[in-house]
């Protein structure tokens, strides 16, 4: 994928199960990462300038992951960065319950939903339009972030990847089998036949976790930036 000047990268963020499953299958969190997973997560935040996230997820799960290692956050400081990413959810309907604990979670919150309402909802300190994404992430670029993690849920990956602009995918294969109808990749999703996609890195997490790391092959080694 030939990237226009200023479009953020995007990496894809998941722990899935050896199934390629990222929930159980009545749904929910599955809490499938263990610590290796933990820390590999943190670790995408500290790269990243912000993070996209599912609403449905978010609703799931009322919070979203905090960067809490004390050598990533140090180190953040060093670069004199924000200690979290930006936490950008994406939603159509734009209907967040102000009730959720992550509007008390320690985050500059952004909004990208499909059509920008006149005043922007409560809790969020910007909202942006998403009329598509090439446009969406434009502007993204244009608000200078370069780096974006993206925390999923299903829903979320299959529109970006069907919409040819996820750059690099970080999974974390989980030793469990959850079956049920939660793929990662969701049926009936067209990922760009052509995609081929290169190993750039794999690490035993321990406790039989994998982490795989791979790129798009003619995205180059894409934003450096130490983070583990
Ligand atoms: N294993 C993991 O690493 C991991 C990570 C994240 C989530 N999960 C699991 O995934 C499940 C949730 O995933 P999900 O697929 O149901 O939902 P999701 O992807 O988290 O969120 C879907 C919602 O995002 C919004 N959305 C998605 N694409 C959009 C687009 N192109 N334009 C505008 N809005 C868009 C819509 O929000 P509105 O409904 O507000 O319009 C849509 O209903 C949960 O079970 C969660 O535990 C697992």
């Amino acid at each position: 994928m030939q990237e226009p000047p200023g479009l953020p990268w995007l990496r894809l963020v998941l722990a899935v199960s050896l199934d390629g499953r990222l929930a159980p299958p009545e749904g929910g969190a599955a809490q499938l990462g263990g610590a290796g997973d933990r820390r590999v997560l943190e670790e995408a935040l500290a790269w990243a300038d912000a993070c996209l996230i599912g609403a449905e997820t978010l609703r799931r799960h009322g919070t979203t992951c905090l960067i809490r290692a004390p050598d990533l956050l140090n180190r953040l400081a060093c670069q004199g960065r924000s200690r979290q990413p930006v936490a950008i959810v994406v939603s159509r309907r734009g209907l967040l319950p102000p009730e959720l604990p992550f509007f008390r979670q320690p985050l500059e919150r952004w909004l990208l939903v499909a059509e920008e309402p006149a005043e922007p909802p409560a809790g969020f300190d910007r909202t942006l339009a998403l009329p598509d994404w090439p446009a969406a992430l434009a502007q993204l670029g244009r608000l200078g972030l370069e780096r974006v993690a993206v925390l999923g849920g299903a829903a979320l990956a299959r529109s970006l990847l069907v919409a040819d602009r996820l750059d690099e995918l970080q999974l974390t294969l989980c030793p469990r089998l959850l079956g049920g109808s939660h793929l990662w990749l969701p049926p009936g999703a067209s990922a760009p036949a052509a995609a081929a996609w290169v190993l750039r890195e794999h690490r035993n997490l321990g406790g039989g976790e994998l982490l795989l790391r791979y790129v798009r092959e003619s995205c180059g080694s894409g934003p450096e930036r130490s983070s583990s």
